[in-house]
């Protein structure tokens, strides 16, 4: 296939990210799909290039907890010349347990990879996504953005993080795509994803609904032309 419009996936070996894989795929997306277990990565790009064989699929096996992650995901996509259109920052988890007595080691082993990792690709992404015009990033936060969670400190204010940046990042994006004033007005809601495109919400008693509701973002960075919203960081082309 020329020219394949790609979806850069991370966390795709299982939940949000395999399911957003999906959806995307079912767009006619071609897909990069990262995470750490090959075996499962494998099974996904095979389940999808069964049920739409003109897609590309491609694997890449890499931890992003590292603090090299985010370039030498970049390194890997140029080696293999894919040109990122769409980023899904999906990989994370989420640390149970008091602060006090969770290993300090495992706390910022997850401050890297909620925060620092996708950071660092919205940074290294970003610029070829303006210069372009096209194209957009999709970060996953969290209902656990909007408040602090006993318990789950640090990963809610890691959640936090993620919702802050994207609202930053979309305001700064928004002159270098065409804004839609729909989405601008919405207000996310507080198990559902956000109608602002830029964040995934899922609640933490995760289900279908938050399927649901990340296959409607990934529907609107997918390209969907039958959604009446569209992305405000959604860099389309000028027509
Ligand atoms: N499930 C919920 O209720 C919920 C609620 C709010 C927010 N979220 C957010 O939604 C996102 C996806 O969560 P999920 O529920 O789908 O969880 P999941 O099924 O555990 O998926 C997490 C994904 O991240 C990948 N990952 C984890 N550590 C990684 C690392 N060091 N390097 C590379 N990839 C890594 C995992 O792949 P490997 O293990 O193969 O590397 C997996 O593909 C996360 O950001 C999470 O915080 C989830």
């Amino acid at each position: 296939m020329n020219d394949p419009r790609w979806a850069v996936i991370t966390g795709a070996s299982s939940g949000i990210g395999a399911e957003m894989a999906r959806i995307y795929a079912a767009r006619g997306r071609s897909l990069v799909l990262t995470a750490r277990r090959a075996d499962r990565l494998a099974t996904l790009k095979a389940e999808i290039e069964a049920r739409s064989p003109a897609l590309r699929v491609e694997t890449i096996v890499l931890d992003l907890e590292q603090p090299d992650g985010a370039e030498a995901l970049v390194a890997e996509l140029d080696r293999r010349g894919v040109e990122t259109e769409t980023l899904v920052n999906n990989a994370g988890f989420g640390l149970r347990g008091r602060f006090a007595t969770l290993p300090y080691d495992d706390q910022v082993a997850m401050l890297q990879l909620n925060i620092v990792t996708l950071t660092k690709l919205c940074r290294l992404a970003l610029p070829g996504l303006i210069a372009r015009r096209r194209g957009g990033i999709l970060n996953v936060a969290s209902t656990a953005s909007f408040q602090a969670v006993p318990f789950m400190g640090t990963y809610a204010a890691t959640k936090a993080y993620v919702l802050s940046l994207s609202e930053a990042l979309h305001e700064e994006s928004r002159r270098h795509g065409n804004a839609d004033p729909n989405c601008s007005r919405s207000v996310p809601a507080t198990s559902e994803i956000a109608t602002r495109p830029t964040m995934v919400l899922p609640g933490s008693n995760m289900t279908g609904s938050a399927t649901y509701s990340s296959s409607r973002a990934a529907a609107r960075l997918s390209g969907s032309r039958s959604l009446k919203t569209r992305s405000r960081l959604d860099l389309r082309r000028r027509s």
